[in-house]
């Protein structure tokens, strides 16, 4: 068996040049470090962009959403706005920053197991295009907070009782977890009769939400059984189909050379498939089918990129610090995934061996990628890139150590443009305002 391609699992546009240096959209990562600093993410415009548009080719005549919270900035907001998808947003943060971008509210769903009397606010506010009931206290809240005489559209989440996702902490399909009504259990069943029960709120179709980080189709197909199973039992009790079905999102990606991806178009196949034939036998009209991707959207299109601050070698194990770490990627500390770093800016003169790469926080936690090949020679002031950050690294970033949040740049067409600035020292005091 081959060696998979290390480049792989990079943008497309990645390009390994003939001095060790890599050059994403034609912009060599040497030079962006040298520009902007480090540690600093940056993200390949076209790769965004043609990963959107990989979604609607699988998915014509469905609603994609893209999940902002995998990453958002205005950029992104942009992007995903002019290459047609939706958005979907859980905190008036995210809506805020979507709407005031242009973002067409319209085209938003809001989500949330607990949504706060300011997200619901701003939502109506902005007439987001739908709400996804997660729990029957939010249906009277909601249902009384919409202004007399309109009407807002909702889903209703279900948990299907399907257990999917890459960890645990990432799975969302059975019901011991916080998300969603269950289907087992009868909630979901009567949270849908106490939302037909309010005329302010529109019941337009069922929602569920998997889990994260899923490679296969399978669990997406007993999804669309069970969710088909409950649009006929509503017909049934309350006379009424439902147009929408959202599936969510979770669809996986590989983060090291080799691994499993959720193969889009091949999913897309088979859900639509396995619709519409649940629909026949039940019946029903195929309802318009939605889906949420958020990491299969941002994750590879984003690379980090640090500088090594230290090699230390001690008994059997090396550790290569750099610049970055837990406050900006806190998945290996949070779920133990792993990463491929990769040297950039000159050519190895050593052999691979075995390291560990952590950040510069303050915590023996703050692992990067455990026993991972570097070159032998790595030292201090060597590029390290790491590929597959676009998701689930900023947008969960932190302000631990005040080190200050990295900046965003994006690439494309051999040019780097700053997107979200460094956080500076000013940006972390002018919030300490009390002595
Ligand atoms: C409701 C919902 N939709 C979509 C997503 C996006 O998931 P992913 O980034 O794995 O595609 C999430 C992630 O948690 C979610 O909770």
């Amino acid at each position: 068996m081959p060696d998979p391609d290390p480049l792989a699992i990079w943008p497309a546009s990645a390009v390994a040049l003939p001095d060790g240096d890599l050059a994403l959209g034609g912009v060599p990562l040497t030079e962006l470090a040298d520009h902007f600093g480090t540690p600093a993410y940056v993200l390949d415009e076209d790769e965004v962009r043609q990963r959107c548009r990989a979604y609607l080719r699988a998915f014509p005549g469905a609603d994609v959403y893209y999940a902002a919270k995998a990453f958002l900035c205005r950029a992104m907001a942009h992007w995903v706005a002019e290459e047609g998808l939706g958005l979907d947003v859980c905190s008036a943060g995210e809506l805020e920053l979507a709407v005031t971008t242009g973002f067409p509210p319209d085209r938003i769903v809001l989500h949330g197991n607990a949504k706060s009397p300011a997200d619901l606010q701003a939502a109506l506010r902005l007439g987001v295009g739908r709400i996804v009931i997660d729990s029957t206290s939010e249906i009277t809240r909601l249902a009384a907070a919409v202004p007399a005489g309109s009407r807002q559209k909702v889903l209703v989440r279900v948990v299907p009782g399907i257990a999917a996702g890459g960890h645990a902490k990432i799975r969302t399909g059975t019901d011991d977890q916080k998300f969603g009504l269950s289907l087992a259990d009868g909630s979901a069943q009567h949270a849908i009769a106490r939302v037909l029960g309010q005329p302010r709120l529109e019941l337009v179709g069922l929602h569920c939400h998997l889990g994260s980080q899923i490679t296969a189709a399978k669990p997406y197909l007993s999804a669309v059984r069970r969710l088909v199973g409950l649009l006929a039992r509503i017909r049934e009790q309350h006379g009424i189909t439902l147009p929408e079905l959202d599936l969510g999102g979770g669809h996986g990606v590989a983060y090291r050379p080799g691994e499993p991806a959720l193969d889009l178009p091949a999913l897309a196949a088979k859900v639509r498939a396995e619709l519409a034939r649940g629909c026949a036998a039940a019946g029903l009209p195929v309802p318009r089918l939605a889906v949420e991707p958020g990491r299969a959207i941002a994750g590879p299109a984003g690379v980090a990129v640090y500088r090594v601050l230290s090699v230390k070698r001690t008994g059997a194990h090396t550790f290569v610090a750099v610049d970055g770490g837990m406050s900006d990627n806190p998945r290996p500390a949070l779920y133990g995934v792993r990463y491929a770093p990769r040297l950039v800016g000159r050519r190895p003169a050593a052999a691979p061996e075995r390291v560990t790469v952590v950040g510069r926080h303050c915590e023996a936690g703050d692992i990067l990628a455990s026993d991972v090949p570097l070159p032998g020679d790595i030292r201090p002031g060597d590029l390290l890139a790491v590929p597959v950050a676009g998701a689930y690294h900023l947008s969960m970033a932190s302000g631990y150590n005040l080190v200050g949040r990295p900046p965003v740049v994006a690439v494309t067409s051999g040019h780097a443009r700053l997107l979200v600035r460094r956080e500076s020292l000013a940006d972390i005091q002018e919030r300490d305002i009390g002595l």
